[in-house]
């Protein structure tokens, strides 16, 4: 049966070894060695929204395994003239080995899923950013070598994809992870359900004082997601007082890491002095996207 990964729930049981493949193919690829695991396949990438790093770090990535990707945004092919994510889905699964899909909605992604007769990796959707969650382990666990224990605190949009994603993640790997935002942006709660079925240590909290002590991993994402720019002012406005600045990532631990998925809006959701501080590990986290992204692909085309 053909898999997907569109939910960080897909790759539930085998997260760990695709995060292992991850940083062992970005060691053997360093080292100058052949990772061509992919030769002769052609990934399709369907963009509804603007992106940097996951078009860029897909299509090199592809590249690295010996294949071929083919940008498609949506202005320039049918289905932004109204051909039906059905008939797109079924069109492509006989050209291409892969589609990755950045999709408007949640609702579309899983149509797209349910037609496509080829695996499909969600380049993010309204509800979840799995690849990016699955870079964001494989950045932690190189850093600390485990994940299993560890003390994960976000703070900004609790119910944006990375929030969902992080809240699946970080449970299925044993992480404990506080969500800190404010009441009206509080994670959906099926995500909140799932991952408290997976882990016990889920907090869901307004309270921005002190959130971050003793934490070992400290992330944000932006306040004004895709797709949230009619809100802007409001969303401005609700989440004043919720900057990770020096003063809140010092509460953490000594050896505590920084993570953002970017782009990342600077004096909004974080200070650049953090994001670009000591603690922060975000350069990597964006190098990462290639190499998460490369395992991702190997295992879904095995
Ligand atoms: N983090 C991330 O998905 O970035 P892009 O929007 O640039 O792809
Ligand atoms: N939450 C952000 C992530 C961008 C990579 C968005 O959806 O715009």
């Amino acid at each position: 049966m053909k898999r997907n990964l569109i939910s960080m729930l897909d790759v539930k049981d085998e997260l760990e070894k695709i995060i292992d493949l991850g940083i062992k193919l970005k060691k053997t690829s360093k080292k100058g060695e052949n990772i061509e695991l992919l030769k002769g396949k052609t990934l399709g990438m369907i963009f509804e929204k603007s992106s940097t790093r996951t078009r860029v770090s897909f299509e090199v990535g592809m590249t690295k395994l010996g294949g071929h990707a083919i940008f498609l945004s949506k202005n320039d092919i049918q289905l932004g003239r109204g051909e039906t994510i059905e008939d797109t889905a079924l069109v492509l699964s006989r050209y291409v080995d892969l589609i990755m899909y950045r999709a408007i909605s949640n609702k579309a992604m899983k149509e797209f899923a349910k037609y496509a007769t080829i695996p499909v990796i969600s380049g993010l959707d309204d509800k979840e950013h799995p690849c990016q969650v699955v870079t964001d382990l494989m950045t932690i666990k190189e850093h600390k070598r485990k994940l299993n224990g560890l003390k994960f605190v976000y703070i900004g949009d609790g119910a944006n994809n990375m929030s969902h994603s992080y809240l699946l993640g970080c449970a299925i790997v044993g992480m404990s992870i506080k969500i800190v935002s404010p009441k009206n942006y509080w994670p959906d709660d099926f995500y909140v359900n799932e991952a408290r079925k997976m882990c016990t240590k889920v907090e869901i909290t307004d309270k921005i004082e002190g959130c971050t002590k003793d934490a070992d991993v400290v992330a944000t994402d932006t306040w004004v997601s895709m797709g949230d720019e009619k809100q802007k002012v409001q969303r401005l406005k609700d989440f004043n007082g919720y900057t990770i600045d020096k003063k809140l990532m010092s509460l953490a631990k000594p050896d505590a890491i920084f993570l953002h998925c970017l782009p990342a809006y600077y004096d909004y959701e974080v200070t650049k002095d953090v994001a670009h501080g000591p603690q922060s590990v975000i350069f990597d986290e964006a190098e990462n996207r290639m190499w998460a992204q490369i395992a991702i692909m190997v295992n879904l085309c095995k």
